[in-house]
């Protein structure tokens, strides 16, 4: 029964994939076929970053979660490989959720996930328990370990939720391995829960770094803590936000808190707190640290709100965000796109101080797969209102990104995209013009779009629904502007390993 269940998806994902390769993404990375959600256990083995993720191989909507998994070299060039965990034991016969993993000091590579089992109680209700699970392997084939669940209920703090417990992300430091949990507290908010073990298996907890002040709901999912910059950083993502000005929007989103973790006193001081995307499809972000340092973080680029709704025409729905660096500049998390995408850069074209007004397109720049680097800066006395960049337009379809020097603010509106539904399609949020100068990159590949404002100050990402067709670019401002932009083709691509 066990190896059945991961072999029929291993099955079925094989033949799946080769029929959807050519529409994947160019290089983002998707499951290939089916559903994806969070990325899992984002980390080195072996020398290759390997990425598992949230996956329901058989529908373009989320089911019993397996975990994909793919690896890379240089977080461009993707290699699928079989679904690493089927739902298949009675401690996770409702779900594999999401979890983190790492290198055993033997070379084995240890996951820790969290299994979701459904009970049904006598008056006909459903009691749920999550637990943390381990399995081990050798970076294709994992075995759940016999001592599972190796963190349960009674490790919990007094009236933490057993419904409401997972997610852990785990990594070595100073001889121990530790974890960081999600979970929802006896008053029903959110917190990170922090435990240690020697080998992955017994563990033992610490203590509570952060929870829940306020706004930032019930549950903060996908917890994942590091140092930064001489800093420590928290992120989360949060069920039921409320809303908060410009800089968190209600439902489901994501919080970095920047501070100093106590590693005695196990307790977390903020000093600062942001959303870590402003865009519309940003959840459950999952660090790993490089070989030679970097930070790097990779996101689900899709929020629960808008999950409901697969593009008709595509036989996979979800992808991860493209891989970015972190640093910290004055408290703030900064992110951009991994530097070993410059290698996969072609075709460069370059224009200097283009002066912009009236809606036009500038020659050679278009694409729907580019890494295209723009800055703005006025050229008349009087300071523009509104400078506009349209991609992805053709035949009525258009994406709009606009920049609002006065109000400070950057907006972007994918209405018109082709998003079959009115869900929310524009944010807006803060972003620093120096006497109305702004610059910012944009990834774009298909069916998504990624900003990356001033060096990463901010950023915003986004999927589209528009035809491939579309791919001009248009600009235009209220008062003239002068536009240098920095044009690449991209050619890396996702390929399935043949195990
Ligand atoms: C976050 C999340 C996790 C959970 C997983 C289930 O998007 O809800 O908390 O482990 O997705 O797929």
């Amino acid at each position: 029964m066990t190896e059945k269940m991961l072999s029929k998806a291993r099955c079925y994902e094989r033949e799946k994939r080769s029929e959807a390769e050519s529409l994947w993404p160019v290089y983002h990375l998707t499951g290939g076929a089916g559903w994806i959600n969070d990325p899992n256990g984002f980390a080195f083995y072996h020398g290759e970053a390997h990425l598992f993720f949230q996956y329901y191989p058989y529908d373009v909507c989320w089911g019993p979660m397996h975990w994909g998994h793919a690896k890379t070299k240089d977080f461009i060039h993707w290699d699928l490989l079989p679904a690493a965990l089927a739902p298949d034991r009675d401690y996770d016969r409702d779900g594999c959720f999401s979890g983190g993993a790492l290198e055993m000091p033997d070379g084995r590579h240890l996951l820790l996930y969290t299994g979701v089992r459904k009970e049904e109680r006598d008056d006909g209700s459903k009691a749920v328990f999550q637990t943390q699970c381990v399995a081990v392997g050798d970076g294709i084939n994992y075995e759940k370990v016999s001592s599972n669940p190796v963190i349960g209920a009674d490790l919990l703090p007094e009236g933490g939720s057993t419904a409401d417990f997972r997610d852990p992300k785990i990594w070595w430091e100073d001889g121990f391995c530790y974890a960081v949990i999600a979970n929802r507290n006896r008053e029903n908010k959110g917190e990170v829960l922090l435990f240690r073990s020697t080998d992955g298996l017994q563990w033992d907890l610490l203590g509570v770094p952060l929870s829940c002040k306020e706004e930032s709901g019930p549950m903060w999912e996908c917890p994942d803590l590091f140092s930064l910059s001489g800093k420590d950083v928290l992120l989360h993502s949060a069920l039921g936000m409320r809303p908060s000005g410009m800089e968190f929007h209600p439902g489901n989103g994501t919080e970095c808190h920047i501070g100093s973790f106590d590693r005695k006193l196990c307790i977390f001081t903020e000093e600062a707190i942001h959303a870590i995307d402003y865009g519309l499809d940003f959840y459950a972000p999952q660090t790993l640290l490089t070989p030679d340092g970097r930070r790097v973080l990779i996101a689900w680029m899709q929020n629960w709100d808008s999950s409901g709704y697969p593009p008709d025409q595509l036989p996979f729905f979800g992808q991860m965000t493209f891989p970015r660096e972190l640093r910290i500049e004055n408290n703030r998390l900064c992110q951009w796109p991994v530097r070993e995408i410059e290698a996969y850069r072609t075709d460069p074209v370059i224009v200097k101080d283009f002066p912009v007004r009236e809606e036009n397109n500038i020659p050679g720049i278009h694409g729907r797969v580019l890494d295209l680097s723009l800055r703005i800066r006025p050229s008349e006395e009087e300071l523009y209102h509104c400078f506009t960049v349209k991609l992805a337009c053709k035949d009525g379809f258009y994406t709009e990104i606009s920049c609002y020097p006065e109000k400070g603010t950057m907006r972007i509106d994918r209405t018109r995209c082709g998003f079959p539904r009115d869900i929310a399609h524009v944010r807006e949020f803060r972003v620093s013009f120096r006497s109305g100068e702004i610059s910012f990159r944009l990834l774009l590949d298909r069916y998504s779009f990624e900003v990356f404002v001033n060096g990463g100050e901010q950023a915003a990402s986004s999927t589209l629904y528009t035809p491939l067709s579309a791919d001009e670019i248009f600009f235009s401002s209220d008062r003239e502007v002068l536009l240098t932009a920095e044009q690449y083709n991209l050619n890396g691509t996702c390929r399935e390993e043949t195990q």
